[in-house]
């Protein structure tokens, strides 16, 4: 259950607590958004969702209190402009994602959403105007949990969108299309979002670090180098259903049985590697009744790494060690790649421009990679990406226990407002 009502804070005194007015601020607004779940008693929000809707909504209603325009687009991205000093200059994108895995904290994602609004707030209120514009982009589906499809959002904009994607069906059957048409959008134009490069200075993405390093550092926020390249394979395998009573074990089978050992040699070979990481994070066994072997099993692998090559041979391995275990039970076995992202080095003039703001806020620098995805990922082939990470509690995420403190939140603030306001275009890639 998400306990979002008292955010810790390392100190409360007053003078802090006017010093961290920007935490605070960006606090309640996350408190907020994690009304919007599709779950009571939980924040579940994917994509396409009736609560991704209403925050879609909030979000529109938030930048327009303050005079900034957002709209959400044919894949459903909320995208909010910011003009610089020129109207239609080119634009530096910041934000993250605004989906949930189910279950989820209130701060993956959102966080980064929320950060970019309220650094677009500062700028608005005071009406500083930059050289460049900024826009604000609330990603829709960066968890990948309701299509087997992820970083449609973000792909859209980058231009790597694949228009097979809209067939692609949820587990109730519904498309992609149909459920972009049930958003409000419209899915012809999915083409459309696609971003000019020469108009796209860069995206800067904060978020969560999900791990524990920041916290053992005992620093407030870290500068992320690189993001890990990640598989997801769709796996069926397909036995014979029959009576738990009658069929003696010897001449049975079980595509459960078969998917459970499956599962044990998918973790055998990741723990055999450093740097590899591979999880089977979803199972259906059909038909799923207490006294019937099961038939058909259907689970997902998720692999990554830092290595695009080690994370190729793990996905091959797996292909070739479950294929010969499917064969020695007697199960008919595939196994579909629903998504492949490489590893996505972040451009070293933005990490340095990022390591120059933590210092100019007196934080020190750290430079550390990323093993969880990210919108970044697929913004990498419009333009330069950086991201600043920020420390979360106990390293949890993924969790409803999943916790920063006010004043993690001022300071990623502050570092955020600095990057944007000192950015300078990169001179050549
Ligand atoms: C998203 O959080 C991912 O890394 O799968
Ligand atoms: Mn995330
Ligand atoms: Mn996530």
């Amino acid at each position: 259950m998400l306990d979002l009502s008292k955010p810790t804070s390392r100190d409360t005194s007053p003078d802090k607590l006017l010093d961290t007015s920007l935490g605070a601020r960006v606090m309640e607004r996350l408190a907020a958004l994690a009304a919007f779940t599709d779950e009571p008693g939980a924040l579940t929000r994917l994509y396409l969702s009736p609560a991704h809707r209403r925050a879609a909504d909030a979000l529109r209603d938030w930048f327009r209190a303050f005079g900034v325009e957002a709209v959400v687009d044919a894949v459903g991205n909320v995208v909010a402009r910011y003009e610089g000093e020129i109207p239609g200059a080119p634009a530096l994108i910041i934000g993250s994602h605004i989906d949930t895995v189910r279950n989820a904290g209130a701060y993956d994602g959102n966080l980064g959403v929320v950060a970019a609004l309220t650094v677009v707030e500062q700028l608005a209120r005071r009406g500083e105007r930059l050289p460049f514009a900024i826009e604000v982009v609330a990603f829709g589906d960066e968890e990948g949990v309701r299509f087997p499809i992820t970083l449609s959002g973000s792909r859209a904009l980058a231009g790597t969108f694949d228009s097979a994607a809209l067939d692609a069906c949820d587990q109730d059957g519904i498309s992609l299309r149909g459920a972009l048409t049930a958003f409000g959008c419209d899915p012809l134009k999915v083409g459309a979002v696609a971003r000019d490069p020469k108009k796209v200075l860069g995206f800067i993405e904060l978020h969560i670090e999900q791990g524990p390093v920041l916290e053992s550092e005992d620093l407030p926020v870290g500068i992320v180098t690189a993001i890990n390249g990640a598989s997801r394979l769709a796996v069926e395998m397909r036995g014979t259903a029959g009576h738990a009573g009658t069929v003696p074990m010897a001449l049975r089978h079980d595509a459960l049985a078969c998917a459970a050992a499956a599962m044990t040699i998918i973790e055998d070979l990741a723990r055999s590697q450093t740097g590899l990481v591979a999880t089977v994070g979803r199972i259906d066994a059909r038909p799923g009744a207490v006294n019937v072997i099961p038939g058909e099993v259907s689970f997902t692998i998720d692999v990554r790494s830092p290595d695009d090559a080690q994370r190729g041979r793990a996905v091959a391995d797996i292909g070739s060690r479950l294929a010969a275990l499917a064969q020695a039970r007697g199960i008919a076995l595939t196994i579909a790649t629903t998504h492949e992202a490489s590893a996505c080095v972040c451009d070293p003039q933005v990490v340095t421009q990022i390591e120059h703001a933590v210092k100019r806020q007196g934080v020190r620098p750290l430079r550390l990679p990323s093993g969880a995805g990210h919108d970044a990922m697929a913004m990498a082939s419009l333009g330069p990406v950086g991201m600043l990470f920020v420390r979360c509690e106990g390293g949890i995420s993924h969790n409803p226990a999943e916790r920063i403190t006010v004043d993690d939140a001022d300071m990623a603030m502050r570092v955020l407002l600095d990057v944007v306001r000192h950015f300078r275009p990169m001179s050549a890639r």
